[in-house]
């Protein structure tokens, strides 16, 4: 289940306190799905299978984030799917300075390598990352993402609803754009474009 769909009162009480500590910003463009207000983004350092994946160390690169998890059952696909494809759309030397990060919303469940293996299953360049539950909370407050778990059913299984923005990280480590669901390839092949130096 994602944003804006499925608002349930809890989401609804942590999307409130984000516009509340946000609040001042009037930039409309930036009221996209499940964002309350213009966030700020920056640096992170969060621990994918080949090791930590510190954003400072990708300066002049155009990130693509993403927050979700390996368990979504539709939304997530769809968005790591247009990922690739904007991916393959690069030319080589284009591709060489983008990266796709996908961060999860799941970190009990997604563990370095099994994010690896689904992140390759879009894209052999994809990045999937995790960290501390307090690490993946900052992240996401910092880049307006939000995401909460819900009650497990009788078998164990749980969902964890969550915001299915891309934030673009601009060459210079800035948060410059963040796509809504369902961003086409196209799109998010002309912001890559616009931003890459
Ligand atoms: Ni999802």
């Amino acid at each position: 289940m994602h944003f804006p769909n499925v608002f349930t009162p809890p989401v609804l009480t942590v999307l409130a306190a984000l516009a509340f500590a946000l609040a001042g910003c009037s930039d409309p463009s930036s009221h996209t799905a499940g964002v309350a207000a213009r966030p700020v983004g920056g640096d992170f350092v969060l621990q994918s299978a080949a090791g930590s994946v510190d954003t400072r160390v990708l300066r002049g690169k155009v990130l693509l984030v993403y927050f979700g998890y390996t368990h979504c059952p539709d939304v997530c696909p769809a968005a790591m799917g247009v990922g690739a494809q904007t991916l393959n759309a690069l030319t080589p030397e284009e591709r060489a300075k983008t990266r796709m990060l996908m961060i999860s919303v799941d970190p009990e469940r997604d563990t370095p390598a099994v994010l690896k293996t689904y992140v390759a299953y879009f894209h052999p360049e994809m990045v999937g990352v995790t960290g501390t539950p307090a690490e993946i909370a900052a992240v996401a407050k910092a880049y307006g993402a939000a995401y909460i778990k819900q009650p497990p059913n009788e078998h164990g299984a749980y969902a964890v609803d969550h915001s299915a923005q891309t934030f673009v990280v601009a060459p210079d480590g800035r948060l410059a754009e963040i796509l809504p669901p369902a961003t086409s390839k196209e799109k998010m092949l002309a912001v890559v474009r616009g931003l890459l130096p």
